[in-house]
């Protein structure tokens, strides 16, 4: 597709005008002082690029492959709750616009529509589940089952939220989803409580099980049939444990700054667990990658592919599928651009020494 320049400012000013506030500051919001959501898009801007001259760069591939799956780009859709928030159409557009552009799919266990209902929408995208593990453990095996049966190739399991962080912004206004909406794939809650959870989003994440541990991981992948990809890392320590653990890669993740405020920025967390995986296992990083610079310096420290969640949210709201699809080909494309003026024509040529 051909796309112009990512105005990724005026693209979130258009969402903001369409959006409720309440329904503006949750996605856009942070936990507590909101020191990590900055400090995110900071530390990627903070991080200065020595490009390579003199290299051939007329043809310039971001082609490469996600647990052993060939994709044309590394950039990647972070699973976030709530699609129909933005758009009607919900997860089926977002996750239609990103087959369209290429980029693998993370649909979130709290998404607004079924993970049935999501793949009929993109019979070939490829698809990955996030799974929050509730405390009702039968009920996620039943879920993870499912999502393997229709057709998810990989399970990432968010371990950052054994309590969801202090929004103090979804606090002041009360945040509640809008009328109508409420996560498709919920467990079934007592039904005298059944209304009060489907729109709080708070009680909703009251049901997480704060009791998992390493062994999580392959009770999973045992359930499922698939590889198991832990997200939410942000240390080597943990890491190499998630590996032991049967993990098929990590996620380096802060939750975007809405669980614990005050983390290290993950571009900063990156480079110590992509020393301790020691090219075990793939690592992916999350939280403030906006630009085609910021991918390649993902990729420069080690890793294989990025997640970019708000900015997806806002392309669904001003464009439905097909604004998700202008920006992730976008994104792309600025990718591409980066890597022919850093004298790297393949994502394999993205190596620690482009770093200053
Ligand atoms: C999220 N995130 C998230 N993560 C997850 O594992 N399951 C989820 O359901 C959600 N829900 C969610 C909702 C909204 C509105 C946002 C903004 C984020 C976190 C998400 O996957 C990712 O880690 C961060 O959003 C990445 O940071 P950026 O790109 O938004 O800065
Ligand atoms: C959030 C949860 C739902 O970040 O993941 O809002």
């Amino acid at each position: 597709a051909v796309t112009g320049p990512l105005e990724l400012d005026a693209l979130e000013a258009e969402a903001r005008e369409r959006l409720s506030r309440g329904v503006y500051d949750y996605v856009a919001g942070g936990a507590d002082a909101e020191l990590t959501l900055a400090a995110n898009l900071a530390a990627w801007s903070r991080l200065r690029l020595r490009p390579r001259v003199l290299r051939d760069v007329s043809e310039v591939s971001t082609a490469t492959t996600v647990l052993g799956v060939p994709v044309p780009t590394p950039v990647a859709v972070a699973p976030m709750a709530y699609h129909r928030m933005a758009h009607p159409d919900g997860e089926a557009a977002s996750a239609a616009g990103a087959a369209a552009a290429g980029a693998c799919y993370l649909l979130s266990t709290q998404a607004t529509m079924s993970v049935e209902e999501v793949a009929a929408a993109t019979p070939d995208g490829l698809r990955w589940f996030q799974v929050y593990v509730v405390r009702d453990r039968g009920w996620t095996a039943e879920l993870v089952a499912r999502a393997a049966a229709a057709g998810y190739r990989a399970l990432v399991l968010t371990v950052d939220v054994p309590l969801l962080g202090n929004r103090l912004r979804d606090l002041r206004n009360d945040f509640r989803l809008p009328t109508g909406l409420k996560p498709a794939n919920a467990p079934p809650a007592a039904a005298s409580r059944q209304r009060e959870l489907a729109a709080d989003v708070i009680a909703q994440a009251g049901q997480f099980d704060p009791g998992l541990t390493p062994e999580t991981v392959g009770w999973l992948a045992e359930r499922s049939g698939l590889p198991v990809v832990v997200k939410g890392v942000l240390r080597g320590d943990d890491a190499a444990a998630c590996l032991d653990a049967g993990a098929a890669a990590v996620v380096v993740s802060n939750h975007g700054g809405r669980q614990l405020d005050g983390v290290v920025a993950t571009a900063d967390a990156l480079a110590e667990v992509v020393a301790a995986v020691g090219g075990r296992a793939e690592v992916y990083v999350d939280g403030g990658v906006r630009h085609g610079t910021d991918v390649v310096k993902a990729l420069a420290l080690g890793a294989r592919a990025v997640l970019v969640g708000r900015p997806v949210f806002w392309a669904l709201a001003t464009g439905g599928g097909a604004g998700v699809e202008r920006f992730l080909a976008g994104l792309t494309a600025e990718l591409r651009l980066a890597m022919a003026l850093c004298g790297a024509p393949a994502v394999g040529d993205l190596t620690p020494d482009l770093i200053a």
